[in-house]
């Protein structure tokens, strides 16, 4: 069984060969953050434009080996993400379906975060995922494929858009979370900052944090220290709420993916964490945290073998639910 996925949500444009039985088989992937850089985050009118200018050379790239009649179906990334992008994505989708006569699987893009750990490991059910991006914030109990309970997240912004602020406050341009990451690596102090709704449940909320940020920079902290501060107070509150609904749902069995998973801070402290409690812990690669199409080629390849076909009138939407997407597709 062979699929061609198709991720075009945000500021990635990516492509992917993956069959059943040998994984992944050649990637593509252009990434748009350049442009974006100096607008200090993602233009949705320039991301459309460059996905539109950039898909059709990738795909000839990756398509250059082998024979297309061989593919079984086209999975595509259909919601959340910018609207603008996803149409480009689900156009190429259905044009190519139409083209080679193959159907087409629509995929939750956090479905596709979720089941990037796959790539590498054959995880058990249940299971909990932090998925924590540009986009969302959010802890899901994962009981079956498809079957996913929202157990909370963000109120405001997500994490990663967290992070962003912070690299355009301290002015190291778009995305911020890997310079962040990068400077906290030569901090020399920790400094004090807020760990906004930190006993609140599962709730949680980080718009706040970027304005106690700004307050250090503007008192004339080096940009190491308050780097290195900020993620020590994300930190915390995503290890306080992960091990609430640990306790809560009595799952110990964890998914962390999305952007910010790639944050080596993080990582090594959830890995600590996971050592601590006695935790089985999964975090994808580095480079298949952050927008990929070969987490969407997997979560298609499952989504295909359960007859998960999308109608040819299929339209994409910026904003539909995990939950929602697993009850109407
Ligand atoms: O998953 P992703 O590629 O796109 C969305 O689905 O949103 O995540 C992008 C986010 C950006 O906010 C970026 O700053 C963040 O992931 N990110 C990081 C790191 N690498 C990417 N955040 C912290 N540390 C990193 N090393
Ligand atoms: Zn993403």
């Amino acid at each position: 069984m062979l699929t061609l996925a198709i991720e075009t949500s945000c500021d990635e444009t990516a492509l992917c060969l993956y069959s059943e039985k040998d994984g992944e088989i050649k990637s593509v992937l252009l990434s748009q953050a350049k442009l974006h850089s100096p607008h200090g985050g993602v233009v949705p009118e320039l991301s459309a434009r460059e996905h539109t200018r950039n898909i059709l050379p990738l795909f000839e790239e990756l398509s250059k080996d082998i024979d297309l009649k061989n593919i079984d179906f086209i999975s595509f990334t259909l919601t959340p993400g910018l609207i603008t992008s996803l149409v480009v994505g689900t156009s190429f989708a259905k044009a190519l379906s139409f083209a080679l006569s193959k159907p087409m699987v629509p995929v939750h893009h956090l479905e596709g975060h979720i089941y990037s750990v796959f790539a590498d490991s054959k995880v058990k059910y249940p299971f909990i995922a932090l998925v924590i991006s540009g986009g969302h914030t959010d802890l899901f109990l994962v009981e079956d494929f498809g079957k996913y309970k929202f157990l909370g997240g963000t109120l405001d912004d997500a994490v990663g858009e967290c992070f962003d602020k912070v690299g355009r406050i301290l002015d190291l341009g778009y995305p911020g979370g890997p310079k962040v990451d990068l400077l906290s690596k030569s901090a020399r102090k920790i400094l004090p900052l807020p760990r906004p709704l930190i006993n609140s449940g599962l709730d949680m909320s980080f718009s706040g944090l970027k304005n106690s940020v700004k307050k250090l920079f503007l008192e004339g902290h080096s940009k190491e220290d308050i780097c290195a501060s900020f993620q020590e107070a994300v930190g915390d509150i995503l290890q306080t709420k992960l091990n609430l609904a640990i306790s809560l749902t009595k799952v110990h069995r964890v998914v962390i993916t999305g952007g910010v998973s790639a944050n080596s801070y993080l990582r090594e402290r959830f890995r600590l964490m996971a050592e601590r409690l006695g935790l089985e812990l999964y975090i994808p690669r580095k480079e298949l945290c952050t927008d990929n199409a070969l987490m969407i080629a997997i979560a298609g390849m499952m989504r295909f073998k359960r007859g998960k076909i999308a109608p040819k009138d299929i339209n994409p939407q910026p904003n539909l639910s995990l939950e929602d997407f697993a009850k109407l597709f």
